[in-house]
């Protein structure tokens, strides 16, 4: 059962004056906001932003075919927010939408209240209000944001989030945003529809697989990818002098799709994995997971063009971006991605530093992720969440928190078992991966962890954030239909 204190505790997020909170933008807001007769009384509650994220609707047509897109800022990816480590995060989330909105920081090891999880940590930003978002930013590296309401996030409500650290250890000439989502053509809510009564169409015919271990299920089949907001037959390019230094911060902010990555001809050198440095490695291409970030460095070897390719896994088609030297035009020779050479391996990352938690209490828990594929419900632990997605929820969902105390090193031993792929995030922190339960000092920091079809995994974290934190799937329909839980503890 539910604890309704929680919630009544939880939903008083909204009312935090001054430092954050919700703010009225026009008259007529609800009456929990702050009455702001107008938008410039904004600055008079003491908010004064850095960054404003305007969420709006927008019609666009990628892949020819209208569909309603939720923008910040009006672009795909949203606005860029950048800072340094160490900044004070001051961002005004603005909604101008007629539904609800809430955003994440995904990735950022927030105070609780910051954390913009709806049911969880915040009351939704009705339409018309805003929430203003402050807090001190400890990372550095490559995140994003994204909508935790319903299925907006799928709607292109996200964009990246680039913490710029003042002790950076490599060199580089530019520093560019890679960002690769997926777009579907049908509204948002008829997927799971069409999903559970057997009418969407996921018709593949040669499709990238991960490995030669078969194909690689995927439950959606989309219209098309982007880079940067580009489709393939229009592809986001950018020249670059031979021999230069490309920082490429490639985030994979789709809603459920695996891009398998490289450069036709191009080494890419990996320096982070979802915000955390690693020990540089060099590899020919990469898997970026939903949700997951990647740090390269690349330098194109001689004049010419040179495509970016990203290969859906499950699909047979992908997203594709051209780097080109100045001296040419961007152009691409052959439209099809093959893949040669080295491919990073999970177990090739490895973290810089001793990534070992000092003593203290430990608490491991088992975590099964399994699914009903004929009411298409998907578990942890056989729980099913059921909001803030009740919309496709069914009787038996509850939500399930995990217990623990505030320094304890916890475990979560993930076994799938599904012959899907899972890409596992939990927020408010980020955790050591232990791959297949080996425990390494320099086991790699991620926010996000793949457990592979029928795969094992385990994560360990200090229960160091006091707080109520989301832990879910991040494939947005396994999301959608209750693959979460949450981890909850006090200060
Ligand atoms: Cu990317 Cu629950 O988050
Ligand atoms: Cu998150
Ligand atoms: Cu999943």
């Amino acid at each position: 059962m539910f604890d309704l204190s929680r919630r009544r505790l939880l939903s008083t997020a909204a009312a935090l004056p001054v430092s954050s909170g919700l703010i009225a933008l026009s008259p007529g807001g609800p009456a929990e906001a702050q009455a702001a007769d107008n938008p410039e009384d904004i600055w008079s509650h003491g908010a004064n932003p850095d960054f404003v994220l305007s969420a709006a609707k927008h019609e666009l047509a990628p892949f020819g075919k209208p569909i309603q897109a939720l923008l910040t800022g009006g672009t795909w990816p949203g606005t860029t927010v950048r800072y340094r480590k160490g900044d004070q995060f001051r961002v005004l989330v603005e909604n101008r939408l007629d539904v609800p909105t809430s955003l994440h920081w995904h990735g950022l090891i927030v105070p609780t209240l910051e954390d913009g999880v709806p049911a969880v940590t915040q009351s939704p930003i009705p339409p018309g209000d805003a929430f203003f978002y402050s807090f001190p930013l400890k990372q550095a590296g490559t995140y994003w944001y994204h909508s935790h309401f319903g299925l907006q996030e799928q709607q292109g409500l996200s964009g990246p989030l680039i913490i710029e650290d003042p002790d950076e250890p490599h060199a580089y000439d530019e520093d560019l945003v890679v960002y690769l989502s997926d777009v579907a053509d049908i509204p948002v809510n008829r997927v799971i529809p069409e999903i559970r009564d057997g009418s969407l169409q996921v018709n593949v015919a040669d499709p990238y697989r991960l490995s030669d271990g078969g194909p690689f299920p995927i439950d959606v089949s989309y219209a098309g990818y982007l880079v940067n907001g580009r489709p393939p037959f229009d592809p986001w390019t950018h020249a670059l002098r031979p021999g230069a230094r490309a920082r490429l911060r490639l985030i994979n902010g789709s809603g459920s799709s695996y891009f398998r990555i490289a450069i036709d001809g191009v080494a890419l050198e990996v320096i982070e994995a979802d915000g955390s440095r690693v020990v540089p490695v060099t590899v020919d291409d990469l898997v970026l997971s939903t949700a997951q970030r990647c740090d390269v460095i690349v330098a194109l070897p001689e004049s010419g063009s040179y495509a970016l390719r990203a290969a859906a896994l499950g699909d047979d088609k992908g997203a594709l971006a051209v780097l080109h030297t100045p001296d040419v035009q961007p152009k691409v020779a052959d439209r099809r991605a093959t893949f040669s050479g080295r491919t990073l391996r999970d177990s090739d990352l490895r973290a810089p530093w001793d990534t070992v938690i000092p003593d203290g209490p430990r608490r491991t828990f088992k975590v099964v992720l399994s699914g009903n594929m004929r009411a298409y419900l998907w578990m942890m632990n056989g729980n099913s969440w059921p909001e803030p997605y009740a919309e496709f929820g069914h009787d038996e969902a509850k939500e399930s928190f995990y217990e623990v105390q505030r320094g304890d090193i916890v475990r979560f031993d993930f076994v799938n078992e599904t012959p899907m792929a899972h890409p596992m995030h939990l927020h408010g922190h980020v955790f050591r991966v232990l791959d297949d339960g080996r425990d390494r000092p320099d086991a790699p920091i991620r926010d996000t962890v793949t457990v592979w079809p029928k795969g094992k995994t385990s994560i360990e974290f200090l229960a160091n954030n006091p707080g109520h934190w989301f832990f879910h799937c991040h494939n947005i329909w396994h999301l959608a239909v209750g693959m979460a839980q949450a981890v909850s503890y006090r200060a």
